[in-house]
């Protein structure tokens, strides 16, 4: 059987984060508000009232966290840029403060021979763009797009690849219908025109991007879908899931057309929110890379009451995380497998642009982090074997960070942050990781 140190020559190592969740000032030096300052900031809406105000203060302590990198011998640095930093009001006027940070942080990793791979939009929408309607306007993908064309303009000389947004379904779907993410909207299968305008940001961005000779990439939250039972019911409800889950975030970006949502109850043109041409605007750009978030398969059953077409099931008799995620690593070789089936030659090159797990606290030393990545890596090496094409991993997180609703009580890092003093201490999991790239450096190297 493959392993993780078959992984081919040229796999890049990587680890991720997201400005919300570490950098805090968040009025510093010209920046605007987003929706999640606004959202955690609303009694009830975060656990114990947590907020990003602080985080991992990384955004002073940045040299420290690029030291920590550098250490542990990564090829590639996944972050995010903070929109209402470049732009406070989302659009109009610019902060050069604001793009001089990620301009410095962008240096910083040069010098330390890291590759920096930015994501322009992880959740933070700047607050009033979200006054306009946020995602619900149609504007906003525009705005985005000009947006794009700025921060590349001043740093598209240095990074390479880019990544457009991350996790539109979880965006829209929390953060829309459901109202357990900024902004706080509960409009259910009505959020959807969200997911069109993000989609719609996505292809006018890439086209500013590829103008500029850069690679586009976008991260979706992958999941495979699978029914509880071989009942009719069962898989009727696990293949509408399955579309509003994965098929509505990636056909339109590598089919040019969007699943069949009928199930669902979803008129075609998502309520009214796809124009003519839109399809292609999204499609023609193409994708030179497809980021895959992974974290769990999901299991669906027949609804029990009226509602959605769908009801959770969980994963028994498997290890569960922190976060009371099923473990299931092969999960993601069969997910990698199943994309082959579904898009073909259209699926391009695959990076896996974060996975992980958070652990409790008080698990000393860290084994079940170990253990989730060790068996999920395994996982990419088999279907590597298998022909798909995984150019790199990039572990969530490289620090504890403000884990969105749930704020500082989901540990995800393989360095330990107390959040109290900033003082930051690698975990069991950070030496193996290290250990693991360098003993692939030097096998691949032979
Ligand atoms: C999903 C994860 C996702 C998370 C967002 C969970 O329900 O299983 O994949 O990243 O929600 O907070
Ligand atoms: C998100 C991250 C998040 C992680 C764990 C993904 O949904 O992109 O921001 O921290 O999963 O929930």
């Amino acid at each position: 059987m493959p392993d993780r140190y078959d992984l081919p020559t040229g796999f890049r190592w990587g680890a991720a984060t997201a400005a919300y969740q570490i950098e805090g000032a968040v009025t510093e030096d010209g920046r605007g508000p987003s929706v999640w300052d606004v959202f955690a900031a609303r009694p009830g809406t975060v656990r114990d009232g947590h907020t990003g105000a602080v985080a991992c203060d990384h955004y002073h302590r940045y040299p420290e966290d690029i030291a920590l990198m550098k250490n542990l011998g990564l090829d590639g640095y996944r972050f995010s840029i903070a929109w209402p930093r470049v732009l406070p009001t989302g659009s109009g006027p610019v902060n050069p403060a604001g793009l001089a940070f990620y301009d410095r942080l962008v240096d910083a990793l040069l010098d330390a021979g890291i590759t920096p791979l930015p994501t322009l939009f992880h959740w933070d929408l700047p607050q009033a763009l979200e006054d306009g309607g946020g995602w619900l306007n149609r504007d906003t993908a525009h705005h985005f797009a000009d947006y794009a064309a700025i921060v590349t303009d001043r740093l598209g000389d240095r990074v390479p690849a880019w990544i457009t947004l991350n996790e539109p379904f979880v965006h829209t779907v929390f953060g829309y219908a459901l109202g357990t993410h900024a902004p706080g909207r509960t409009l259910m299968l009505e959020a959807l025109p969200a997911a069109h305008h993000q989609l719609l940001a996505h292809g006018l961005a890439a086209s500013v991007l590829h103008d500029r000779g850069l690679e586009v990439m976008l991260s979706n939250n992958l999941t495979p879908v699978e029914p509880a039972t071989s009942s009719d019911a069962d898989l009727a409800a696990a293949q509408a899931y399955d579309a509003l889950h994965n098929r509505l975030f990636t056909d339109p970006v590598l089919l040019g057309r969007y699943p069949d949502l009928s199930a669902l109850g979803v008129p075609d043109d998502l309520y009214g929110a796809i124009h003519p041409g839109d399809t292609d605007l999204i499609a023609a750009p193409g994708l030179d890379g497809l980021g895959l978030n992974f974290y769990n398969p999901t299991r669906i059953a027949a609804p029990t009451e009226p509602g959605l077409p769908f009801d959770f099931v969980d994963i028994p008799d498997v290890p569960h995380t922190a976060f009371g995620w099923p473990v299931v690593p092969d999960a993601l070789r069969q997910l990698l497998l199943s994309l082959r089936d579904t898009y073909g030659k259209t699926l391009p090159p695959i990076t896996i642009t974060e996975n992980g797990c958070s652990v409790t606290e008080s698990t000393t030393p860290d084994q079940p982090r170990i253990d989730f990545m060790s068996a999920h890596l395994d996982a990419l090496a088999a279907a590597t074997a298998e022909g798909i094409d995984i150019r790199g991993y990039y572990t969530w997180s490289l620090l504890d960070n403000y884990e969105w609703a749930e704020g500082y009580h989901q540990r995800f890092g393989l360095v330990h942050v107390d959040f109290a003093t900033q003082r930051r201490t690698p975990r069991a999991s950070y030496a193996w990781y290290r250990d693991l790239i360098a003993a692939h450096r030097v096998l691949r190297a032979r």
